[in-house]
């Protein structure tokens, strides 16, 4: 992007967004869901600001995922009240906030093992209500969910308590960003809808009925309409996308909404140069192909090193960079980087047009 108060660009790093681009691929994305008659709960994790959330309901979401229950706090105080919590409750204080957000929103919560169920269905217990939840399945991913196999008996017991409704099946296909080609990751996408259908025919075959096939990432997400059996999608980096969705191919560059501006403040060699991000600013993760992001136009500088304030960027061959030039980074991860800061910066064709505050930064619990 190229902005166009120079003014703005002394004093840097900051994250700017490119709001054209961040509402065509919101649109684009919502356009797909609508095409395909799937339902769009976008991870609000990658931006944790309301009012981009606002922006994916008003195209089209039928309603938001959030990893934690003070990113549904931060949400549902904002007016936004149709909320899956992908992560499990655990804990008395946590199951008593979530009593709470229950009795303001409608809220569905994620889990993939019965004690966590027994604590959610103490809940429903007091409200006289029967609380929705999705079943994590494991799809490949290794992270949340038994296998398939694994997690019908535990399904089965989930179901039995009185205050649940096993309202859904979902996975996340975080796997597919290690994958290049289409054919892999259209492959993903379709392994991972197929297990879940199969685990939800082997429960319906035991009586227990579910709606929802709930799948996420945006690694996979433009294989949405391939995707046999899913009805709701989570994807979140899409809003942004980032270098790693570049690397699955799911994205270009002048889809990439979210940028770094940092100004090169030292030269100490013609190898080398240091610009004012470093990890506070661009995050630690690490993209595949190295470097801790792409600095635009420049494909002959490498982000090697961080410490907290400095990026110490390799140069390869010649470069004209100098003290004061300011370069234009996309991340390696969208989300940890905006996780980091206060406010982003919205502009449209290059001119200056708000202020967005991240009210979701930082909040773990
Ligand atoms: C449970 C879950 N669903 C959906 C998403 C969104 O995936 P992505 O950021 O690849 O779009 C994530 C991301 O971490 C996730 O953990």
């Amino acid at each position: 992007m190229k902005i166009i108060e120079k003014e703005l660009l002394t004093d840097t790093p900051f994250v700017a967004v490119d709001l054209n681009i961040m509402e065509q691929n919101i649109n684009w994305l919502a356009k797909l869901a609508k095409e395909g008659q799937i339902k769009l709960r976008p991870h609000t994790k990658t931006h944790k600001s309301p009012w981009i959330a606002q922006k994916q309901l008003e195209a089209g979401a039928y309603g938001i995922t959030v990893a934690k229950l003070q990113e549904a706090e931060v949400m549902i105080n904002q007016g936004i009240t149709d909320i899956l919590v992908a992560f499990p409750i655990v804990g008395k204080k946590k199951l008593e906030r979530f009593s709470e957000l229950y009795s303001k929103a409608k809220l569905i919560v994620a889990l993939d093992d019965y004690k966590v169920a027994q604590g959610i269905n103490d809940v429903g217990e007091h409200h006289k209500a029967k609380i929705p939840i999705y079943i994590d399945v494991d799809t490949g991913l290794r992270r949340m969910g038994k296998t398939s196999q694994e997690s019908l008996k535990e399904i089965l017991e989930i179901a039995k308590l009185p205050y649940i409704h096993i309202s859904g099946l979902m996975s996340h296909t975080g796997h597919a960003y290690k994958e290049r080609t289409d054919e892999a990751i259209r492959k993903i996408a379709i392994e991972d809808a197929t297990i879940l259908n199969q685990t939800k025919e082997a429960i319906e075959r035991a009586g227990v009925y579910v709606s929802e096939i709930s799948v996420g990432s945006t690694a996979t997400v433009r294989f949405l309409k391939e995707t046999p059996f899913i009805t709701e999608v989570r994807a979140g980096t899409y809003v942004f996308n980032d270098r790693a969705v570049l690397g699955t191919g799911g994205a270009t560059e002048t889809d990439c909404a979210a940028t770094i501006f940092a100004t090169v403040v030292s030269k100490p060699s013609n190898e080398r140069l240091i610009i004012d991000a470093g990890s506070k600013t661009l995050a630690q993760d690490l993209y595949r192909e190295g470097g801790h992001g792409y600095i635009k136009g420049f494909d002959n500088l490498a982000i090697n090193r961080l410490s907290e304030e400095h990026g110490i960027v390799d140069i390869i061959g010649k470069c004209s960079l100098n003290i004061g030039d300011v370069v234009e980074i996309i991340p390696n991860h969208i989300c940890p980087v905006i996780n980091l800061a206060d406010k982003i910066y919205g502009f449209r064709d290059g001119i200056y047009e708000r202020e967005i505050r991240i009210e979701g930064r930082g909040k773990n619990r």
